[in-house]
């Protein structure tokens, strides 16, 4: 009887460990199948390029935003008239950057060539003009904090970068509207702008980042080798520029 006994618990102990073993074997497969699907993974990401990789004019990357004030001073050197310019604006702010302004000519002939409407409202704006309109918006609104929710402080606005742009068409009697967004100009503008080198500087997943609320209509130069990256990894340019920092 006891043999018995002995021989029931001999076979059960036997038959637990069969089953530990093959339990063993196959975790240890997935561990390494796993681990083969991670090294595929971040061999794919490591593959691809990254924003320290790409080439282009750093120049085009000033940064001007809430955290990253421009001098009261500064002024780019290389100004240039943009046609296709909403009328009755103050003439001062009809200029960017040659790179830009020669980039944002040719998108807005391309536009009217397909039969769109895509005029600038304004483009470079001075510390002292951004001052002004900052102050009027904050009378508008009634307070500093809502002003600035669209609006910047003088010295933190990209349009004193001259690489700025707030674009409007007549189907909007050329007021800023987030509605543009919604018009084939505006969906154009998102779909194709970084051909010519503008990425839409505020987009409506980033407030948190950008610190302003979505702005279909504004869009900025960064030059097409960037402005294609950015759209590729819907980035913002804070994204862009803190990713291009990071070498590793
Ligand atoms: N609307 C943008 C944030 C500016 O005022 O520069
Ligand atoms: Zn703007």
């Amino acid at each position: 009887m006891i043999i018995k006994i002995l021989k029931y618990i001999f076979y059960g102990l036997l038959i637990m460990l069969i089953i530990i073993a093959i339990y063993l074997t196959l975790t240890h497969k997935n561990v390494v199948n796993n681990g083969t699907d991670n090294d595929n993974e971040s061999n794919t990401q490591t593959q691809g390029e990254k924003a320290s990789e790409i080439a282009g004019n750093e120049d085009m990357l000033i940064l001007a935003n809430k955290t990253n004030e421009l001098a009261q001073n500064y002024k780019p050197s290389d100004l240039s008239r943009v046609n296709a310019y909403a009328s009755g604006r103050d003439d001062s702010t009809r200029y960017m950057r040659k790179e830009a302004s020669d980039s944002m000519n040719k998108m807005l002939e391309d536009v009217k060539a397909s039969g769109m409407d895509i005029v600038i409202t304004t483009a470079y704006r001075s510390y002292n003009l951004q001052k002004i309109i900052f102050e009027n918006n904050v009378k508008k609104s009634g307070s500093i904090e809502e002003a600035n929710k669209t609006s910047a402080k003088p010295g933190q606005s990209e349009h004193q970068t001259g690489l700025a742009a707030d674009l409007s068409s007549s189907k909007l009697d050329f007021e800023l509207d987030t509605k543009f967004g919604e018009l084939d100009e505006g969906k154009w503008i998102s779909e194709n702008s970084w051909k010519y080198g503008f990425i839409l500087r505020y987009p409506k997943d980033k407030t948190e980042i950008t610190g302003y609320s979505y702005e279909p209509w504004h869009v900025r130069y960064v030059g097409k080798e960037f402005a294609k990256f950015i759209k590729d990894n819907n980035l913002t340019l804070e994204e862009f520029i803190l990713q291009r920092q990071q070498i590793n």
